[in-house]
């Protein structure tokens, strides 16, 4: 290929920055012109931009990769869909497709699963804040609960007295496992003794029975070693329960927390160094069970992993909107997709690639979205050669987290597009336009204007 011209220029080298001399190749020009086959220039045309844009393909190779990982190492896994990391309903339905049951937070993915057709006893409901009204909903329909905390069993015990029978429900602990810092204000302390305090509260009341242990140790995980404190810190823990009160503990619900290829800010080592590969983590994993379980013991393994199985599956196509030099001689872009679409952009440094080959030396620019607010930056310092206006960003991976956590703030919300395993693209979720953001508003008599 020719190639093209760039006129010479001088540019004053400044220490510590990357520069024409030393760039990460991460940030060298790259350019995508088509995700899954479908050019981003019809993308865009067809879509608008902002775009999500998220790949079936990658979707169902990741859930694939990850659940077997797992499968082939231990004979009885089970995958939760987290749902609050993306509840489309067409992300979540090609998940359950995939064979993993739903994980919710709240009575609104609550109901949302069982829209989707999920049974009750393939709910998994976690969270801080359950209201009676869904807890008794969930009793009757067999979901697995994991209390999170002492009136949350008061609320329960209530229910099951009401129902007159005995409910089987999990119980959420938290523990150290080597992880800073320590994720302890769901569930109860297992460490401090307070995890064992809720238990015999449940067994001296008797309207309870404990089934089930769940643990979430945090997010973005990168050391393997810790599930496997976690692991043996619960298996232990099960066997307490077992010997002490005669409760059958039928799973393990070890959370989620597996980390992505993203690259977390602050990190400065390539993702592909710095993270270790899913089979890392199953190894670790699976060894601690085998190495604390009583022989011919299987309990059920679950795992609720999130932005492992959806991140890299997800991206945003963006327009570069105006250019600006700031006083201090750096270039910026205005992209229509800020921080009101791009919740993750307060920990993750982007994959940031061009629609196009765009000719001309690179400099240290800084990206803006277009909300009338300062802290709306997606990216501070990214080497990018001149760029104009009309120009498409692509940026990746955005699939987790973004389009849950995202806000009607200033802008609508932009269309999110699914494209198939055959290469068909369907919306599924339609932008916003004025009338949903009225929809629920009530202007009184009184204030409608002539
Ligand atoms: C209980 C529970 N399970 C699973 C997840 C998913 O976590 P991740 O996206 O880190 O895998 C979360 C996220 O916070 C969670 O709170």
């Amino acid at each position: 290929m020719k190639m093209l011209y760039e006129k010479p220029v001088i540019k004053r080298l400044r220490t510590g920055l990357m520069n024409k001399y030393g760039n990460s190749p991460a940030y060298m020009k790259r350019v995508c012109t088509e995700i899954d086959g479908v050019t981003v220039d019809e993308l865009a045309k067809e879509y608008g931009s902002p775009l999500f844009v998220f790949s079936e393909k990658a979707l169902r190779a990741k859930f694939r990769e990850v659940s077997g990982a797992f499968s082939t190492r231990y004979p009885d896994v089970t995958f939760g869909w987290s749902y609050k990391t993306n509840y489309i309903s067409a992300i979540c339905a090609v998940m359950h497709q995939e064979g993993a049951i739903a994980e919710v937070v709240s009575g609104m993915e609550y109901d949302k699963a069982r829209k989707l057709g999920i049974a009750g006893e393939d709910i998994i409901f976690n969270g801080p804040h359950k209201s009676p009204a869904a807890l008794r909903t969930a009793v009757r329909e067999g979901a697995m609960i994991h209390v999170d905390h002492l009136d949350e069993i008061a609320d329960l015990e209530q229910i099951a007295a009401g129902e007159g029978r005995q409910v089987g429900i999990g119980i959420r602990l938290n523990m150290d496992t080597g992880i800073k810092p320590q994720w302890s204000r769901f569930g109860f302390n297992l460490d401090s003794g307070q995890a064992m305090d809720a238990v015999k509260r449940i067994y001296s009341r008797g309207h309870l029975k404990i089934r089930g242990l769940h643990c979430h140790i945090g997010t973005f995980i990168m050391e393997p070693n810790a599930y496997a404190v976690e692991v043996e810190k619960m298996v232990r823990f099960s066997y307490e329960l077992k010997d002490k009160f005669n409760y059958e503990i039928e799973y393990l619900d070890i959370g989620g927390g597996l980390p992505t290829k993203n690259r977390l800010k602050g990190i400065y080592l390539p993702p592909d160094i710095a993270i270790p590969s899913i089979d890392e983590y199953a190894e670790r994993i699976t060894d601690a069970l085998y190495n604390s379980l009583r022989p011919g013991d299987t309990p059920k393994l679950i795992l609720e992993p999130g932005r492992a199985m959806v991140e890299e599956a997800g991206y945003l196509i963006s327009t570069v909107i105006a250019t600006k030099r700031l006083p201090d001689g750096r270039r910026s872009y205005i992209i229509d997709g800020g921080i009101n679409v791009l919740f993750t952009s307060n920990w993750y440094k982007f994959n940031i690639e061009m629609d196009r080959e765009v000719s001309g030396p690179n400099e240290n620019s800084v990206i803006y979205g277009p909300m009338c607010m300062n802290i709306d930056v997606i990216d501070e310092s990214v080497q990018l050669p001149p760029l104009k206006r009309g120009v498409r960003l692509i940026i990746s991976p955005v699939g987790a987290y973004n389009v849950t956590q995202w806000m009607q703030f200033i802008e609508y919300r932009p269309n999110v597009v699914l494209i198939g395993e055959d290469g068909q693209v369907d919306v599924i979720r339609e932008a916003e336009d004025l009338s949903d953001i009225e929809r629920r508003e009530r202007l009184p008599e009184r204030l409608v204007l002539d």
